[in-house]
């Protein structure tokens, strides 16, 4: 049975692993009542995505995975993302009733927004993510945690609304700003994991589609650079799991995508969400299939 460990007592942790559990891109879906107050040739649009959803992300993958991380020990849990399809409220309602067994101690979770979790700006008035998921994440600025006496874990939103054709993100310079400075007031052994919901760095024959990414994703890579504590990334956004380093002057930036965890699995895929163990300032990391 799944048996959190407190984290009111780190030294406990100092002779056995910190688990983390990393999840993305859940996706969760359900038709409207009615069509939405932004009902127009585009709503149609998206409903179509919400019948192929249907058929991608039947309601049994959700249940596996709920009772296959209640069953399984972890200290934290990861999602980075796009928990919802159109960000309708029936959506978030459905995902937080769902998820509601892996939820209950918040400061073992943390739930940062997606692209589809801010579909459009009508979709964001009342911000719908907030008002089901803050209690995970922050409700503005960046949210910030330690999880051992080695590791902290910070995380971001760098979602806005788009247009109908675009999804993209920004990394706000207040975000980088206030990263920097969180960074600068821990010990100089901490170590960072940084939870974001777009990618960084693409394996090689990933084709980053434009107006589909970061859209200062230049500036931050740059930036992330020349942030050698921030040791590892963690993000969805591409529906591909992969787990890989990029080089660095200093030390490598371990980078791993979980998306999309819920998805039907596709002939030959190999893992659909990962176990992140921090032995002391040591990551290993383990691809695990739904
Ligand atoms: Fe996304």
């Amino acid at each position: 049975m799944f048996a959190p460990k407190s984290l009111k007592h780190p030294t406990l942790f100092s002779s056995m692993p910190f688990t983390i559990i990393h999840i993305s891109d859940l996706h969760f879906h359900a038709f409207p009542r009615s069509l939405p107050k932004y009902a127009s040739k585009q709503a149609l649009g998206s409903l179509n995505l919400l019948l192929s959803r249907r058929q991608q992300y039947p309601d049994q993958r959700f249940n596996k995975l709920v009772s296959e991380l209640q069953n399984t020990n972890w200290d934290h849990l990861v999602i980075s993302g796009d928990i919802t399809s159109l960000s309708l409220e029936q959506e978030f309602r459905k995902a937080r009733q769902l998820l509601q067994p892996l939820l209950k101690y918040p400061d073992k979770v943390t739930v940062i927004p997606g692209n589809h979790d801010r579909y459009i700006r009508a979709a964001c008035q009342p911000d719908l993510f907030n008002k089901y998921f803050a209690r995970y994440f922050v409700k503005t600025g960046i949210k910030t945690q330690r999880l051992t006496e080695d590791w902290h874990l910070i995380g971001w939103d760098s979602t806005h609304p788009n247009d109908w054709i675009t999804a993209g993100g920004t990394v706000s310079r207040a975000t980088l700003l206030s990263t920097e400075a969180y960074i600068r007031a821990q010990a100089p052994h901490i170590r960072f994991l940084l939870v974001n919901h777009y990618p960084l760095w693409f394996p090689p024959g990933q084709q980053v589609k434009p107006h589909h990414e970061l859209y200062n994703l230049a500036h931050v890579l740059h930036w992330i650079k020349h942030q050698p504590r921030i040791a590892v990334y963690l993000h969805g956004h591409i529906h591909r799991n992969w787990s890989h380093q990029m080089s660095r002057e200093t030390e490598p930036l371990h980078l791993i995508n979980s998306a999309s965890t819920t998805e039907t699995l596709r002939p030959g895929q190999l893992s659909s969400y990962h176990r992140i163990q921090l032995h002391g300032s040591q990551i290993e990391v383990e691809p695990l299939l739904l």
